[in-house]
């Protein structure tokens, strides 16, 4: 199992574990957790609804590509822990990380 943690908008944690070996995206993670995230593109990097911020465990993660550096750029409450869920594959890199849902 891949354990990882979710800070809700409220300051609550819950822990959440994925079954190694499925091919999901964190956005699609959350979702399947019942966090409300919108998603409007699905994914694509183009709507940021899916913004998290890494409040633990960001050096472990692969680094934003272009396309999500660039549509963070847009963001007014971006900074450096911010990420876009759907740009991040769930696998064992997430081990441990905590995550913060966006407002
Ligand atoms: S779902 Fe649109 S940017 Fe992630």
């Amino acid at each position: 199992m891949i354990n990882f943690i979710v800070e809700d908008r409220d300051g609550g944690q819950v822990p959440i574990s994925i079954p190694e070996g499925i091919t999901l995206n964190l956005m699609e993670a959350l979702k399947a957790s019942d966090y409300d995230i919108m998603a409007t593109c699905g994914g694509m990097a183009l709507c940021a609804t899916c913004m998290v911020q890494v409040v633990e465990g960001a050096e472990q993660l692969p680094s934003p590509r272009d396309n999500e550096l660039d549509m963070l750029d847009t963001m007014p409450f971006s900074d450096d822990k911010s990420r876009l869920s759907c740009q991040i594959e769930v696998n064992e890199q997430l081990e441990g990380c905590v995550f913060k849902i966006a407002g």
